[in-house]
């Protein structure tokens, strides 16, 4: 019986409380993302396996070990999404929104898919706000994203979150940078756990983001991709520094920040939420994704922010959610003619946006009234043959009970 009446492990019902507040998290969100001139995109919740294969790359641990394949019943592979960007790119290309100019600015709210332990903040359907930004190379771009995510999270009240940065350089640095980390990691193999192991060849960089704590004790001393980046990677990574720096924002430099996704070049960044102990979001660039999905070469960059871990947060810090929309006025009514004179009501309230309600249930006088308190209505009013017969019935402003005589005559609907 649990298997029906449970939901599935890693999963979570939202409910109408939880949502309000919700709602108004990702409102925030997106009014930020519009504010910098972002456009909502929607993408499927599930995509053929091998964009995410290709796009976040096969020796990572979200592509071998957390994603949902499956076959469909014409033998496809496909993949729930256990991220945004991958589908957001073939979006880009296949729909040509680079046609209208660069730079094409994205943002989505989706839920995401990964097959993880759950724990605080770890879901395996997890909600992420993200935007992603095509055509735009220079360091400016990189503030711009970093601004508007801190800028997000100031105006929702959480002032616990930092700023952690660093750069991983273009292809080029990255090579000889491989050479050294396979020395380095290879001299220190005894160590190593079993995935690690099998990625010393392929992805040596992988290792850096290993969760063992073995592999995270050799990982602290090896080489730091920010004595092999090129001149052009130093000096953008430079330049983005000077960005934050003249916009007031404060960051960490952390050279052992590579992200866990294969596409990112240069710039990567996270938010770490210093009361929960974990990254609120993260993101950075990826100047070679576009190319590796089809498209032509352009320069890219975004950010995913876990709702889930976003919430756990701004419940933490206490921040005050403002209170959901209530009625405005309840309509009690008696019998059935004075019931279709309260529907006629609410309804006409409705077009002209007032939030009204009416019982639906079959309640008494009583009970309608104490619901109408406990909805929270601002005013009442009662209806029944006496003030059908008048056309005339009183309005009631529920905080002292003081009533005002109204019109009800008339067609409202
Ligand atoms: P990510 O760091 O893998 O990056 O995920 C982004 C955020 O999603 C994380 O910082 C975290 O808050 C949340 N998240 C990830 N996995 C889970 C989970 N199992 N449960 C709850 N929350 C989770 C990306 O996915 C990139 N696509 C971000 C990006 C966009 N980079 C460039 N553009």
């Amino acid at each position: 019986m649990d298997l029906i009446t449970k939901a599935p492990k890693g999963t979570a019902d939202l409910t109408p409380a939880q949502t309000a507040k919700w709602r108004w998290a990702e409102r925030t969100l997106i009014s930020e993302a519009e504010l910098n001139g972002f456009a909502e995109i929607r993408v499927p919740a599930f995509e053929h396996t091998e964009l995410f294969q290709r796009g976040m790359g096969d020796v990572t641990d979200v592509v071998e070990k957390q994603m949902y394949t499956f076959e469909d019943k014409a033998g496809r592979s496909v993949t729930l999404r256990p991220e945004g960007t991958a589908g957001v790119v073939r979006a880009m290309l296949e729909n040509g929104l680079y046609n209208a100019g660069y730079p094409v600015k994205l943002y989505y709210n989706m839920p995401c898919y990964r097959y993880e332990k759950p724990q605080a903040g770890r879901m395996r359907e997890f909600r992420t706000f993200g935007v992603e930004m095509f055509g735009a190379a220079e360091p400016a771009a990189d503030a711009q994203l970093i601004a508007m995510a801190l800028s997000a999270f100031r105006r929702m009240g959480l002032h616990d979150v930092g700023l952690q940065l660093n750069s991983i350089g273009c292809a080029a640095c990255r090579k000889e940078y491989h050479q050294a980390l396979k020395g380095y990691f290879s001299a220190r193999k005894e160590g190593l756990c079993p995935t690690c192991l099998s990625r010393l060849d392929k992805n040596p960089m992988r290792i850096l983001d290993c969760k063992s704590p073995d592999c995270q004790v050799i990982a602290a001393g090896a080489p730091k991709i920010t004595d092999y980046l090129c001149e052009d990677c130093k000096a953008h990574f430079g330049q983005v520094q000077a960005c934050l720096t003249a916009l007031g924002i404060e960051f960490t430099l952390d050279s052992g920040l590579v992200r866990g996704l294969d596409y990112y070049t240069r710039t990567v960044f996270e938010f770490p939420s210093k009361s929960l102990g974990f990254a609120l979001g993260g993101g950075g660039r990826y100047d070679g994704l576009v190319e590796q999905i089809g498209g032509s070469p352009t320069p890219a960059l975004g950010f995913g922010l876990g709702m889930d871990r976003l919430m756990l947060a701004l419940e933490e810090q206490k921040v005050e959610f403002p209170e959901p929309v209530k009625a405005e006025v309840f309509i009690a009514a008696m019998g059935d003619e004075a019931q279709i004179k309260a529907l006629s009501l609410v309804n006409a309230l409705h077009t002209c946006g007032v939030p009204a309600d009416c019982d639906v249930c079959g309640r008494g006088l009583k009970a309608q009234m104490k619901y109408a308190g406990k909805i929270g209505a601002k005013y009442s009013l009662v209806l029944g043959g006496d003030e059908l017969a008048a056309g005339k019935a009183q309005l009631k402003r529920m905080s002292d009970g003081t009533t005002r005589e109204i019109s009800i005559g008339g067609s409202f609907i």
